[in-house]
């Protein structure tokens, strides 16, 4: 072929260089790679053994934090009003329209409130709340038979309660044991005692039956027998109760 003049091939000699020159960096590329990757691991450590100094005041506290879920929160959050709620349900029955005296007082207000007034002043029937109950009827059994038989079985001319008191039935009181239960009985006869007499002893007697009742050491029947019954029975009925608050 043709001479090539020698500051040519001079040329394409650098330029060959040049190209293999520039594989030989590529060729040293791959080697800086390895020594990049092992100097990013040694970064890396270094940079996992920085933050870990930092992180510990801060981001362990933020931590901890997310170890309660959101939804947990929100629910916590309403957990006070939840628990003056539940509260509340708890405190109600025994002072609301579950105790035997607020059964009595809706049974006053509903069958006897008619005759002997809505607080007890009295109407057609005596007034109750005229102090003279307690001495009408000494006992809660008393008071029971009587409310139990009314004005026909007790008999006109007869006297009802303690005699000394000197009652004498006259008519127009209805007898309730066939009427009543036994419970709305004994409620709306303690209630009166409690309530319009103001005889706290009776207050008590209440609680004690409604302890007894939920106990199984008061058994009642359902009904007053209103025809056959004592004061006695009565009395016998109530005994475990009553001996307890002596
Ligand atoms: C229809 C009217 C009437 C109703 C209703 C009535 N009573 Fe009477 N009550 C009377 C009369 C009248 C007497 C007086 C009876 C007599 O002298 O024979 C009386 C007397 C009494 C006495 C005796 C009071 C005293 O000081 O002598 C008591 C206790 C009593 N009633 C309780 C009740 C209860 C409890 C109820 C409801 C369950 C009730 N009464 C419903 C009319 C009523």
């Amino acid at each position: 072929m043709t001479e090539i003049p020698e500051h040519l091939l001079k040329r394409s000699k650098a330029a060959r260089g040049e190209k293999s020159d520039s594989p030989e960096p590529s060729g040293e590329k791959p080697k800086a790679e390895p020594a990049a990757q092992t100097v990013e691991p040694k970064t890396e450590t270094p940079k996992v053994e920085v933050p870990p100094k930092p992180e510990a005041p801060y981001v362990s506290s933020a931590n901890n934090r997310k170890k309660i879920p959101w939804w947990a929160a929100s629910t916590l959050i309403f957990l006070p009003l939840w628990a003056y709620v539940y509260v509340g349900t708890l405190e109600r029955p025994p002072e609301g329209s579950e105790g035997i005296l607020a059964v009595g007082e809706q049974i006053y207000s509903a069958r006897c409130a008619s005759c002997h007034g809505a607080n007890g002043g009295g109407g057609s029937g005596p007034a109750l709340n005229d102090g003279e109950l307690l001495a009408v009827f000494p006992s809660v059994e008393s008071q029971l038979d009587w409310v139990i038989k009314g004005s026909d079985i007790y008999g006109a001319g007869n006297t009802y309660g303690d005699p000394a008191a000197g009652r004498v039935v006259e008519g127009g009181m209805p007898g309730w044991g066939d009427v009543l239960t036994t419970e709305e009985l004994i409620g709306v006869v303690l209630y009166e005692r409690s309530h319009h007499a103001a005889s706290e002893e009776d207050t008590a007697l209440a609680e004690a039956i409604e302890h007894g009742i939920e106990d199984g050491s008061l058994v009642l029947p359902e009904y007053f027998d209103s025809m056959t019954g004592t004061i006695e029975d009565l009395e016998l009925l109530l005994s475990p109760v009553k001996d307890h608050s002596g």
